[in-house]
Formats: C-alpha cells, structure tokens, sequence
C-alpha cells in the first residue's frame, strides 16, 4: 500500500527526515563541486531576469540541470520548485524540494567566494508564504569549503573538514552591539527603498554586512558569526533551507506569514536575547520609510 502525501499535518518522521537531509547534502556538494570547478575562465551573463542586474550565467542553469536529475532519479514522486526552471507542487509524495543553484550569482560572476548552493525538502505550497515549512536541507559553500545541513528535530550542523559542529547562534544580549546581515533585492525602487531601512538600522547596530548570499547570510546567524539578519522580499529558493538551518540552531524567526505578497514580506532571524528588540527595530524602521513602490 502506498503512504498517504507528506503534508504540514502529516510530515516526515525521523527516518525519513534522515534520507531527506542526507540527500540534501549529497546534492549540494555536487553541485557545489560542479559550479567551483568547472566555473569558465571567461564566465559571462547568458541572461538577466528581474532587471538589469538579476543575472544569470550558464553554470546557474547547468547546477539546477543537475539537481533536477539527482533529485528525480532518488525520488521521482517529489516535486521541486528551482529559482531558474520554477514548478513546484503538487508532487504525489508531499515532498517539494526548493532549490537555488546558486545563491550569490553576482558573486560567482565577479569570482567573490560567497556563493552557495541551497536545497531543501518542504512540505505545503512553497510557492505561498506561510503555507509551507523547510523539514530537512543543506546549504553549501564550496569556496569557504563549508556544509551547513539540518532536519527538523535534528539540529543543525557546519561540517568543514573533519569538523562537525553543531551550531546555536550567538549569545547576543545588546541590539547596540549587534552585526546585522542584510541583502538588496535587483529592481531600482526597491532598492533605493531598502537603502531607507538600512540608514535607519545602521546607527542603531554594532555594523551591517551585505554578503550577496542570503542562504550564506541566514547560516551566518546560525553559526553566531551575524546575530541577526533581515530582508524583504526573499524568494523561497533563498531562504529554504537557511531558515531550517536557523530555527534548528535555535534562533528566533519570524518568517513570511500566511497570506502576505512574498515581494515584501519580511524575514527576520535574530539570537534569542535580541529577537524581540531587534524585530521592533526593523519594523519600525519600515514602518517610517516611505512605501514600497509597487513593481510591474
Ligand atoms: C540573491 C542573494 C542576495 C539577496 C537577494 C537574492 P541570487 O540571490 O541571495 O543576497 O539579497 O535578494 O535575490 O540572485 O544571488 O540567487
Ligand atoms: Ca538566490
């Protein structure tokens, strides 16, 4: 008899979140190893999506090409959601894995090191903020040569090396003393809009970091290296697997909820001792910026 869908009433037990994480990662260590070595010499932009400056290169759809495949060939019954090729659900075993091939594309363009392949297996309708949850993932960066995985009720782990650690945010008790991650979305006003929030965050915080990969910024959170991030406006692909990989950790999220336009719902992720400040922080600061023009 075939098992009834995976769904957010009925997920994946352990033994399932074990394969699901482990494939996880065994993906994204592929695709990371496809997208650092064989990266062109003379990389150039093959197309550009959103605006001028969302670009895409033939390596971001050679990666996705090639996570497809893994993931078909290990589990055809599941549905994947990617940032390049979309889909999505329904897939007939409840599971949709949400992939980007490379998070930090301007980065791998420029050859910055801070790109990462980010995977995840969830359950609900990705497509919809707040119907869905992240239940076992991994996020890779192959130049830092690190491998952040969890699974739900498993904890999260950075593996780099022979190292294995588990990861429990920082231990931040002062928003003043706080280093905030954040990212820009491509479109012209959004960004100028962001640059309102961000002037108005900035005094107020230790410092702010703009990495270019929202998958290694969440991780960052993760890890205690940031302790807290914020932004609006993610695309599921970007913050899948970092958001599980930072609830594990045991830091506070405040994820896109049920209903909101996903161009700009917020994520937040803080350290337990300044989830709360922090949050009022950012909010407030929204709340005093002009709005977000609505983009075609
Ligand atoms: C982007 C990065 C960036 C974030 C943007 C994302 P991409 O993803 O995660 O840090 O600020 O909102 O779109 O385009 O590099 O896959
Ligand atoms: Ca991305």
């Amino acid at each position: 008899m075939t098992r009834a869908p995976f769904s957010l009433q009925d997920p994946p037990g352990e033994e399932d979140l074990m394969a699901l994480e482990s494939l996880a990662v065994a993906v994204a260590v592929e695709a990371g190893t496809l997208i650092t070595d064989q990266r062109p010499v003379d990389l150039g932009v093959a197309a550009t999506k959103s605006s001028d400056t969302d670009v895409v290169t033939v390596m971001d759809r050679a990666a996705e090409t090639l996570i497809r495949q893994r993931l078909h060939q290990a589990r055809p019954d599941d549905a994947v959601l990617g940032e390049e090729e979309g889909g999505g659900g329904p897939a007939k075993s409840g599971i949709t894995w949400v992939v980007d091939p490379i998070d930090g594309t301007v980065n791998y363009l420029y050859d910055l090191p801070d790109y990462a392949v980010s995977i995840a297996a969830a359950v609900g309708d990705p497509s919809t903020p707040g119907t869905w949850v992240p239940v076992a993932g991994a996020v890779v960066s192959p130049r830092r040569g690190e491998v952040y995985r969890a699974r739900r009720g498993g904890g999260s782990y950075l593996v780099a090396g022979d190292r294995r650690i588990r990861l429990g945010g920082s231990g931040a008790a002062d928003i003043a003393h706080a280093l905030v991650g954040t990212g820009f979305g491509y479109a012209v006003q959004r960004r100028a809009w962001q640059g309102d929030i961000v002037r108005a965050v900035l005094p107020r915080v230790r410092d702010i970091r703009r990495m270019g990969s929202a998958a290694i910024d969440l991780c960052q959170v993760a890890s205690g290296r940031f302790d807290a991030f914020w932004e609006v406006g993610l695309n599921p692909w970007d913050l899948a697997a970092g958001w599980l990989i930072c609830t594990e950790a045991g830091i506070v999220a405040g994820g896109p909820q049920a209903g909101e336009d996903p161009q700009t719902a917020l994520t937040l992720m803080a350290a337990p001792g300044i989830a709360v400040p922090f949050a009022d922080l950012v909010r407030s600061s929204i709340r005093a910026a002009a709005p977000l023009p609505p983009e075609s």
